[in-house]
């Protein structure tokens, strides 16, 4: 009966059975039933101290808030649809337990207000979390980088091969990737750290509350300044959605390379069989798993996304149903990037590298063409010149079939006679990757300074 409802005193036929479960948010907001406890102590405590409520209602409903936090915990309270909410179950269950003094909890308050506060507070430890699972990564990635600081690899552009680099350096760029994944977590969170609570349904209220009080019980750093925007905002979701988004797409591209890499063209890598699967028909397959899994749910973080982009984008103020969606997007899109960001940690320190197929592979397809370009440039050829005449050495080596550094002093004479075969003698991607030696080079000298530079500032929790 909608008379048992809460907020049934204006209605005279029950709600319909199905629209029951279809309004309901239960399912996915029971998980904040902690950050709603916290807020209801927050507010009855602000309205004991304001003299809204008696001393003895608000020790009624800390104690009975107390013993439902429990209860909950204990899994001794099974949620209802037909109170909706996570606010309207603990509300109804602590009004049945305390009578009274419960039903005047609600004083000076919304769930508008609440809903906003129990995500915002809910959010803040989700990014905590999320932080410790970033830096967890990140000192994998360090711990690898530098057990790789020489192991030398193609670089490509355009999936061809560019230049020799380090494998510690690829990692590394990995690492500087999820630095700034960490960075908007942390920004979005202190924009986000501002508290709703006494903005009510959207104008305010009439009793004399204290923002203050509540704000900085809840560890928020002030009130929000407009109780309209307060409401209103889903901001908060959409950066923490954007910022799981951009993480994803980060995961989803290092998968992408480690797919590649074990496939049998590459052979650079292996990935431990405890996460590889295999296959019901093909008995020699051995499937990356993990890395196609991580890849693929970042389709769905990025649809949580533009999902929620697309419901607020029409959203007059103040608080509208709509909002209630916004919730399973962001507490997929934080489920789902913590498990992709805990099955790489567990994952990578397995992976065996193949290094002869690495420097082999990085020794071909002319990779050493540039540093020929750049010896020719330090006899005093001007670069485009220089450029011209390796672009002849490497298409008569293709004709040769021959490397660059298998050029003697006939054939480089045969290019130009600028060319000398001490030049391409010394070719060797050994020699490519050290002659990097400077802040960001891929040389193994830098991979390792870097790397230091990481793990100070990762035990510091500066990252
Ligand atoms: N379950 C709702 C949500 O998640 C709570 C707020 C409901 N407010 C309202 N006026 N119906 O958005």
């Amino acid at each position: 009966m909608a008379k048992d409802k809460l907020w049934g005193g204006r209605f005279n036929a029950p709600t319909n059975e199905f629209v029951e479960q279809f309004n309901a948010s239960i399912d996915v907001d029971g998980r904040m039933f902690r950050e709603d406890i916290a807020g209801s102590r927050a507010h009855a405590r602000m309205l004991g101290q304001q003299g809204i409520l008696s001393d003895d209602d608000v020790q009624q409903i800390l104690s009975g808030l107390n013993d439902i936090e429990k209860a909950i915990e204990a899994g001794e309270i099974p949620f209802t649809v037909a109170l909706e909410d996570v606010h309207m179950n603990i509300e109804a269950r602590l009004t049945e337990k305390i009578g009274d003094a419960g039903k005047r909890l609600h004083t000076a308050r919304s769930r508008n207000d609440q809903v906003t506060t129990d995500t915002r507070l809910f959010l803040r430890r989700r990014v905590d979390e999320m932080q410790v699972r970033i830096h967890t990564l990140q000192g994998v990635l360090v711990n690898l980088a530098r057990s790789h600081a020489d192991t030398i690899m193609p670089g490509f552009t355009h999936l061809q091969t560019a230049q020799p680099v380090t494998l510690g350096h690829h990692l590394l760029a990995y690492v500087e990737m999820l630095a700034r994944d960490s960075g908007r977590f942390a920004d979005a969170r202190a924009r986000m750290n501002q508290c709703p609570l006494g903005s009510a349904a959207l104008a305010g209220t009439s009793f004399p509350i204290d923002r203050a009080y509540t704000a900085k019980k809840l560890g928020f750093d002030a009130p929000c300044a407009n109780s309209l925007d307060a409401v209103s905002d889903r901001d908060f979701v959409l950066e923490l959605l954007a910022a799981c988004s951009i993480c994803a797409v980060h995961l989803s591209r290092l998968s992408e390379e480690v797919i590649l890499w074990m496939s049998a063209q590459f052979r650079f890598i292996d990935l431990p069989d405890a996460f590889c699967t295999g296959s019901s028909i093909m008995p020699q397959k051995k499937n990356p798993d993990m890395p196609e899994l991580v890849r693929g749910k970042t389709g769905g973080i990025i649809g949580g996304l533009v999902a929620m982009l697309c419901t607020v984008k029409a959203l007059p103020l103040a608080y509208n149903k709509d909002m209630q969606e916004d919730k399973g997007a962001v507490f997929d899109a934080f489920d789902q990037l913590e498990g992709c960001l805990r099955v790489f940690a567990d994952m990578l320190p397995g992976m065996q590298v193949n290094k002869e197929r690495m420097r082999n592979a990085a020794a071909s397809g002319f990779s050493t063409a540039t540093d020929l370009a750049d010896a020719l440039v330090r006899a005093g050829i001007p670069f485009r010149e220089a450029h011209e005449i390796v672009g002849r050495s490497v298409a008569w080596c293709i004709e040769h079939d021959i490397e660059l550094h298998q050029m003697d002093a006939a054939a480089c004479a045969a290019i130009d006679h600028r060319l000398k075969k001490d030049m391409t003698a010394k070719l060797s991607v050994e020699a490519c990757v050290a002659a990097r030696n400077h802040i960001g080079g891929t040389a193994p000298e830098q991979v390792r300074a870097q790397c230091d530079a990481w793990k100070n500032k990762l035990e510091a929790h500066d990252a």
